[in-house]
């Protein structure tokens, strides 16, 4: 957090210093560590107040509790008759007959924010208002740059139920035109690419840029390596049913699927059904990536090939399981388990993509989950059971995706990954925090 002081400075330059166009723009990001999401660090509101919202990738539109403390001189209504109330695919118009205020207005355009987690929704105004988020020119962080109209929904407190303590709202990452990302790259003229790390430590804040191809610049032992040089890419598939409980005829999901092919265990392909590595008409199968699954959820005929392959491959480490602890099916006494830089030594886990030369490699590190407590300490295989009947055949979750750097490049539809930077020296927690007043 800022302390109050440094906070006062940067809010007077921010009214006093228009933004150029291009600029990229950065938000820190926080794993909850009883629950296993993630959050992200924004201002909203004139005076600008930090809000913390729970960070979604599949998301189309933002939400913010406005019922508890929402006091701002900025906030505007979105007319039902206004294009930018159609652009938003907006199903109701709402009226009220209480005091005006950010929930409340008559002939206001209305959405349906819902809560990933709890999958409940509800009905509330679309608003404008400020957003301001640090500058970075890749390498460090400026002072805060203004987003005037950004364009988001109201939502209830009760919304806010199952999510990480002290979140106030939800921060949409999505494909759509009318998530974070989209919306910065439209405010500056920037290019619409954003990147995300995500850091394993809650105590060590990960990294958002938005409205930038790079440099992304990390510390590493001996100097700074930019990651946007080590990515390779695999095309973004669009699915064409959404899976919100509200459901928008023939609008697409806004949610990110990619082209998985095969899942190989130390380089031995896991027996699976081809179809349901493709998203269907319908919707189903195929792979996402989702920051709100802690861990990689498999279909059950997946999972169970998958456990199978694994448990053999570590078997030839010497690697024998042990009772499993909850809600993993694989463990082995924390022992008996060798750790290498990135992370224990287990077998590699390949998600590989179009061909055999674009895959994910996964370590010890992501594929697998230390639980250290008074009765056991194990190291267990990050990976869930979906049940036989799951919508989407592989949920990446946030675990596999930490100290990973994802570039979601919407200019040309794919998705940049680059594997553990752990391999490369440096983590997600080692992007330079350090405010430099004199960035632009
Ligand atoms: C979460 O982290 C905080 C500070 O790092 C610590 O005080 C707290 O005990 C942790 N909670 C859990 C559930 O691990
Ligand atoms: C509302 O804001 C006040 C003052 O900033 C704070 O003390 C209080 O906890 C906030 N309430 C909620 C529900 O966020
Ligand atoms: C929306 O309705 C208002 C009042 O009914 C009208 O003045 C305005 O011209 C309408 N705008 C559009 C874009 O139709
Ligand atoms: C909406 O219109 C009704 C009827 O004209 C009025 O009673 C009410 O106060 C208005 N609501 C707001 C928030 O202005
Ligand atoms: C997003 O905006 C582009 C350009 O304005 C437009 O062509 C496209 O139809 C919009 N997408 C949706 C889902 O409304
Ligand atoms: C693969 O899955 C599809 C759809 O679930 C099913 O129709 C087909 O019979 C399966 N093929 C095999 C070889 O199990
Ligand atoms: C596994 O254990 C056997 C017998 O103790 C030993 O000969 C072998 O080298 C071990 N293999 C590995 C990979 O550690
Ligand atoms: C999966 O779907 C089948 C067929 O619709 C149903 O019979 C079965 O109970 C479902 N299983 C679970 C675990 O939901
Ligand atoms: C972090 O950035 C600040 C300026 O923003 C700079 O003074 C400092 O040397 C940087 N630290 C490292 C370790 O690069």
């Amino acid at each position: 957090m800022l302390s109050l002081p440094v906070l006062v400075v940067f809010l007077s330059l921010v009214s006093s210093l228009p933004l150029s166009l291009q600029t990229a723009l950065l938000a820190p990001i926080h794993k909850d560590n009883s629950t296993h999401l993630y959050t992200l660090q924004i201002y909203l509101k004139t005076p600008l107040q930090p809000s913390k919202l729970l960070l979604h990738l599949g998301a189309s539109f933002s939400w913010l509790d406005c019922y508890q403390n929402y006091t701002s001189s900025s906030y505007l209504h979105i007319p039902c008759n206004a294009s930018l109330c159609a652009s938003l695919h907006s199903l109701a118009c709402s009226n009220c007959y209480d005091a005006p205020a950010p929930a409340c207005g008559n002939d206001t355009c209305a959405l349906f924010p819902e809560n990933p987690v709890t999958r409940k929704a509800t009905i509330a105004n679309a608003i404008i208002d400020s957003l301001a988020l640090p500058t970075t020119d890749g390498s460090t962080q400026g002072r805060l740059g203004l987003v005037p109209d950004f364009v988001f929904s109201c939502s209830r407190t009760f919304l806010l139920q199952g999510l990480a303590n002290g979140v106030t709202g939800l921060a949409a990452m999505g494909r759509s035109n009318y998530s974070l990302p989209a919306q910065v790259s439209a405010a500056l003229s920037s290019p619409r690419y954003f990147a995300l790390c995500l850091s394993g430590t809650p105590s060590d804040p990960g990294v958002v840029f938005l409205g930038t191809s790079g440099p992304y610049y990390f510390k590493s032992l001996t100097s700074k390596i930019d990651l946007s040089k080590s990515l390779i890419y695999t095309p973004l598939i669009l699915n064409p049913v959404g899976s919100t409980v509200i459901t928008y005829y023939l609008q697409p999901s806004d949610e990110y699927f990619i082209g998985l092919t095969s899942v190989q265990v130390n380089g031995k392909a896991v027996q699976i059904n081809g179809s349901l590595l493709t998203v269907n008409e319908n919707g189903f199968g195929g792979t996402k990536i989702s920051t709100v699954d802690p861990y990689t959820v498999l279909k059950t005929s997946i999972f169970k090939a998958f456990t199978q392959l694994f448990v053999s491959e570590a078997s030839a480490l010497n690697l024998t399981v042990t009772n499993a602890v909850e809600p993993f099916g694989v463990c082995y006494p924390a022992n008996d388990v060798f750790s290498t830089r990135v992370g224990p030594a287990v077998p590699t886990v390949d998600l590989v993509m179009q061909n055999n030369d674009v895959f994910w490699r996964i370590f010890g590190s992501n594929s697998m989950v230390r639980i250290s407590r008074d009765d056991v300490d194990v190291w267990c295989l990050g990976f869930v059971d979906g049940g036989p009947n799951a919508t989407t055949s592989v949920v990446i979750g946030g675990h596999q995706m930490e100290d990973n750097l994802l570039q979601f490049d919407l200019e040309s539809k794919r998705l940049g990954f680059s594997s553990s930077i752990l391999a490369q020296g440096t983590t997600c927690a080692n992007f330079n925090f350090t405010s430099n007043q004199n960035l632009n």
